[in-house]
Order: structure tokens, then C-alpha cells, then sequence
């Protein structure tokens, strides 16, 4: 019996420990090569969805381009002049995520008319079982599960093993 119920218990943690591990994955990074001459209208659905807290991160060359946060409708328009953040220097720039709503981003160099522009809609909860989702949907995927996270879990399974023989 006790040892049933250690099995039982052991068998709890080890379920925890590991469904306790994709709330470390939920953040992605997406990488986006920023370049003139190209056309981003259909990047979006190819790689989101996008959730509050995700990541955004334009490579570019500076001087060929830059990023310029704008509302709607200076993405509309193509038009820089109410820029909400405004990035040009180096070689990437890094963009958290960290609202619930529709980010626009449009270079103004003018290749902006021929599709250099950004609507990113994020949404607001990570799908409840992100395994599937896990997988890296960029270049690199700097937030999922760090090796240290899975030591914890492989510990936690070890030592309840220990106990339970
Ligand atoms: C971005 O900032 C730089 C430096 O402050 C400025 O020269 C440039 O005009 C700005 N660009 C836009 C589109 O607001
Ligand atoms: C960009 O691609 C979209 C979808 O393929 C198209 O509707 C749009 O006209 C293109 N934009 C430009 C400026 O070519």
C-alpha cells in the first residue's frame, strides 16, 4: 500500500515537473531578414501566431534600412512622420512583444512601398499545450527550454525514483 502510494505520488511530481517545464517556452524569438525590395505582406502567416512577450528581430544593414514602429496608418500610408520608435543603428534590433494588439513597422527609406512593412498581431495566452508549438520557428530560439530547466526536471524525476525504491 505505502509503496503504491509513493508510486503514485512520485509519479505526480514527475508529471509536474515536466508539465511545469513549457512555461519557459512560451516566449519565441523571430528572426526576420529586414531587407529592401521585399515584400512582407505574407510573412506574418507564415510564421506566427505571435504572443504578447514574444520577440521580433530585424536583421538589416544599416543605412540600406531601419525599423520604424508607426500606427496604422502611417503603415498605410508608408509615412514615418509619427513614428512610434524609431531604430537604424547596427546591424539588428531587438522588439519585445509585450502588448496584446496590432504592431506596424515600415522602413522609410521608401522601400516601403513595395512591401517593406510589418503588421504583427500578437495574441494574448500561449496555447495551452505548447508542445507542438515548442519547435523553433526561427533562425534560433533563445527562450525554450534551457538545458538547466530540463537538469531540474531530470533531478526531480531521479530523486523521486530514489524514493520510491
Ligand atoms: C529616426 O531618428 C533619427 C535620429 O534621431 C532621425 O534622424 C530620423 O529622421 C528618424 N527617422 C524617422 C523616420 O523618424
Ligand atoms: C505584396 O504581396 C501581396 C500579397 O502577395 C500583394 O497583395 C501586394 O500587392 C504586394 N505588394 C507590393 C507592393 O507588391
Amino acid at each position: 500500500m505505502e509503496t503504491g502510494r509513493k508510486a503514485v505520488c512520485a509519479l505526480l511530481v514527475a508529471v509536474c515537473a515536466c508539465a511545469a517545464l513549457p512555461a519557459t517556452t512560451t516566449a519565441n524569438k523571430f528572426s526576420i531578414n529586414w531587407q529592401p525590395n521585399t515584400n512582407y505582406s505574407d510573412w506574418p502567416a507564415k510564421h506566427g501566431p505571435f504572443y504578447k512577450g514574444d520577440w521580433l528581430v530585424f536583421y538589416y544593414t544599416a543605412g540600406q534600412a531601419d525599423v520604424i514602429q508607426v500606427d496604422a496608418a502611417g503603415y498605410n500610408k508608408c509615412d514615418a512622420t509619427n513614428a512610434i520608435s524609431n531604430y537604424s543603428k547596427g546591424r539588428n534590433y531587438a522588439f519585445e512583444l509585450n502588448e496584446t494588439k496590432t504592431y506596424y513597422f515600415i522602413c522609410s527609406y521608401g522601400y516601403c512601398f513595395g512591401g517593406m512593412r510589418l503588421a504583427i498581431k500578437t495574441e494574448k495566452l500561449p496555447p495551452p499545450s505548447p508542445p507542438a508549438a515548442a519547435k523553433d520557428k526561427s533562425a534560433a530560439a533563445p527562450f525554450a527550454a534551457s538545458p538547466a530547466s530540463l537538469l531540474f526536471a531530470a533531478v526531480a524525476v531521479h530523486a523521486t525514483l530514489l524514493r520510491m525504491f
